[in-house]
């Protein structure tokens, strides 16, 4: 049902934890199944991605497309990792099975979410991104 790469990321997930003081930090959540990802960058001055972190409290899928999605964004620009999207985790894991498709739309949100508000911290604008949707960083932090 899964591929390897899957079950590799999962046993053995690549960046987890926290970055402090990040550059920006992005949190989403599924209100359907109820897993949250919260995706940590750290951007350097020429807008370079040189590290991402991620927690995940959720699904198998969701901690293997994270995993895949901090891989795939370090090293890129803020304006490259916008072509990170759950199709791009999907096809670097070798595929999810249909019902677990949302897990990886949770992975580019998280990047959006991150992006996005290391956008905000510099006042800049990032072309194509939007703001997201499902951040629920205050909803998770009043809890
Ligand atoms: Fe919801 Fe995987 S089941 S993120």
């Amino acid at each position: 049902m899964y591929s390897e790469k899957v079950m590799d990321h999962f046993n053995h997930p690549r960046n987890v934890g926290e970055i402090e003081d990040p550059s920006g930090v992005g949190t989403v959540g599924n209100a359907k199944c109820g897993d949250i990802m919260r995706m940590y960058l750290d951007i350097d001055d020429n807008g370079i991605i040189q590290e991402a972190k991620f927690k995940t409290f959720g699904c198998g899928a969701a901690i293997a497309t994270s995993s895949m999605a901090t891989e795939l964004v370090k090293g890129k620009t803020v304006q490259e990792a916008l072509e990170v999207t759950n199709k791009a985790v999907m096809e670097a894991l070798d595929g999810l099975p249909p019902v677990k498709v949302h897990c990886s739309l949770l992975a580019e949100e998280a990047i959006h979410a991150a992006l996005w508000d290391y956008a905000k911290k510099n006042g800049i604008v990032i072309e194509g991104l939007k703001e997201p949707v499902s951040d629920i960083e205050e909803r998770v932090d009043a809890e």
